[in-house]
């Protein structure tokens, strides 16, 4: 698109450039447009291109004609501060215009929403630089490069909430800007559906669950590795547990057909299961058995595999040495831990736990030869000469969980709940993984003398976990703790409820 088209832009003035322009033509009302545009929360990672959320504190709720300081990427990629103000709202023409004062370029960012028919607008957007200096001449073409990237980005974004006929289009939750649910979480009813790709599965949701890492990442936690992993592309879809039907197939896969039901674990990504249609490997999905129901095969994925990536690839319980192994698992009630409990009984380990109160008897019914309760038993007084002992609640009871290791038998601590990702956000990705490796070298150290040793788990799929996750849903193994459901719907009330650490179990939502 050029200038002198029928955006309705006004006519440069002396010393404006323009840097960019674009449009993008949306299969919705221009009311709806316009009510999205205007909502400003939004702005940052959509509208400027270069203004990025400094947090969710940040942003007043409306705004038009508020000034407020934000963080920003200029060009460079140096993250500087600038004042936003929104100096326009031309409800009539639809019309919002937003002034910068990222120096030297001082931009203006323009944007029309323009019905071309009852159901069909476009929205346009141009971003006007007024600097006249000679560095800002030399850098405008940098700024250009820099804004290109981030603006197909926030158009990219625009489509994949507003875009598509019906048939393309879906009910997802996202985030758009670390915060609590209530004020972070959306849910979008026109989020472009996703595809299958090569090797993938489209499946469209019966039941899902919420993990912790969910609610941390909408936190900001995790973030600079997640970045780096793609799994930060604004806006965020989280989740991590399907349950649905297949709905399409890509290229390649032979396994699954349309119809059929399955239950399948997405890694941490930006398009999770938060939303009616899902894409995911087809090599992390299994078959559902039928006597399964959703929201009980909805409950199990990610916990399974985080438990068994923790118990046979950290803590070394194989199906051959299982027989000889004692396992302790802490937490036996929780989403993890009643995974653990389970995986481990069934290898033919023998298994002790400890759980919150009220829990005993649903953890004795998994079969464990003792159970402590952490409010009133003392488990370290008790129990010796385990082979793994495996941390899934407190990590403040490390030295208890160590002291009841068996000594010089290569018995293992292992924990899900580390700093790893912690540190990567304080020191960024390279020095926080060192400083983690660091850590857990030194931990390592002064338990040599002893035989003993420590791992720190982060939830894996490989193929052999997925046999073995499909081996136990056949054989009617794996049963979930589940705490509550929730209609999608109300997927802000969901998170709330395991963030509120009185959930016992899962914490599930269902799609209609
Ligand atoms: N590293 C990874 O890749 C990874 C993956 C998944 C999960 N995780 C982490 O693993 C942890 C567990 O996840 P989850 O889904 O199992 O959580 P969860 O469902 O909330 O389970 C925690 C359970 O631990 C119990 N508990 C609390 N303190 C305890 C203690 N001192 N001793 C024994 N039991 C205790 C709780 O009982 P009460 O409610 O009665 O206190 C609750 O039943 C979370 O921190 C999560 O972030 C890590």
């Amino acid at each position: 698109m050029t200038a002198g088209d029928d955006s309705g832009f006004p006519p440069l003035e002396p010393g404006q450039h323009l840097v960019l322009q674009d449009s993008v033509r949306v299969q919705r009302p221009a009311a709806d447009v316009w009510a999205f545009v205007r909502d400003m929360e939004n702005y940052p990672l959509w509208f400027a291109g270069i203004v990025k959320m400094a947090s969710a504190d940040a942003l007043p709720p409306a705004t038009v004609g508020k000034r407020y300081d934000e963080e920003a990427i200029a060009p460079g990629g140096k993250e500087e501060r600038i004042v936003v103000e929104i100096v326009v709202a031309d409800e009539a023409r639809r019309h919002l215009a937003i002034k910068a004062s990222l120096e030297p370029f001082r931009p203006r960012f323009d944007y029309r929403v323009i019905a071309l028919s009852p159901t069909e607008s476009v929205f346009h957007w141009r971003s006007v630089s007024t600097g006249t200096s000679l560095k800002a001449t030399l850098t405008r073409p940098v700024f250009r490069t820099i804004l290109r990237g981030r603006l197909a980005k926030s158009l990219d974004n625009f489509r994949r909430i507003l875009g598509g006929s019906d048939a393309e289009v879906m009910t997802a939750a996202m985030f758009w800007r670390f915060g609590a649910a209530r004020d972070a979480l959306r849910l979008y009813d026109r989020a472009a559906r996703p595809k299958a790709g090569k090797g993938q599965i489209l499946v469209r949701q019966r039941a899902s669950s919420i993990n912790h890492i969910d609610c941390h990442r909408r936190g900001g936690y995790g973030r600079n590795a997640m970045r780096v992993r793609g799994a930060l592309n604004f806006p965020v879809v989280l989740g991590n547990d399907i349950a649905g039907e297949v709905v399409a197939v890509g290229g390649g896969v032979t396994r699954f057909r349309p119809g059929d039901a399955v239950v399948a674990v997405k890694a941490p990504s930006s398009d999770g299961a938060f939303a009616k249609y899902v894409a995911v490997a087809a090599a992390n999905a299994v078959p559902k058995p039928d006597g399964l129901a959703w929201d009980a095969a909805a409950a199990l994925p990610y916990a399974f595999y985080t438990a068994l990536s923790a118990l046979s690839g950290d803590g070394g319980l194989t199906r051959d040495n299982a027989r000889a192994k004692r396992v302790f698992v802490q937490g036996g009630a929780g989403g993890v831990g009643a995974m653990a409990i389970q995986i481990a009984r069934h290898l033919g380990a023998e298994v002790i736990a400890s759980c919150g109160p009220g829990q005993k008897p649903l953890v004795e019914a998994m079969g464990v030869a003792a159970v402590y309760d952490y409010t009133t038993d003392d488990f370290a007084a008790a129990v010796r000469d385990v082979d793994i002992a495996f941390c899934t609640a407190n990590p403040n009871e490390e030295a208890k969980l160590v002291s009841i290791l068996k000594t010089g038998a290569d018995a293992r601590y292992v924990t899900v709940i580390h700093p790893t990702l912690g540190l990567t956000d304080e020191f960024g990705l390279l020095k926080g993984v060192l400083a983690a490796k660091r850590q857990l070298k030194a931990k390592n150290r002064d338990l040599a003398a002893s035989g003993r040793k420590m791992a720190w788990t982060i939830f894996k799929a490989d193929a052999a976990a997925v046999a073995l996750f499909d081996e136990m849903l056949k054989a009617d193994a794996l049963r979930p703790i589940i705490d509550s459901r929730f209609d999608f719907a109300d997927i802000v009330a969901a998170q709330e409820r395991l963030e509120s650490g009185k959930a016992t179990g899962k914490v599930v939502v269902t799609f209609k």
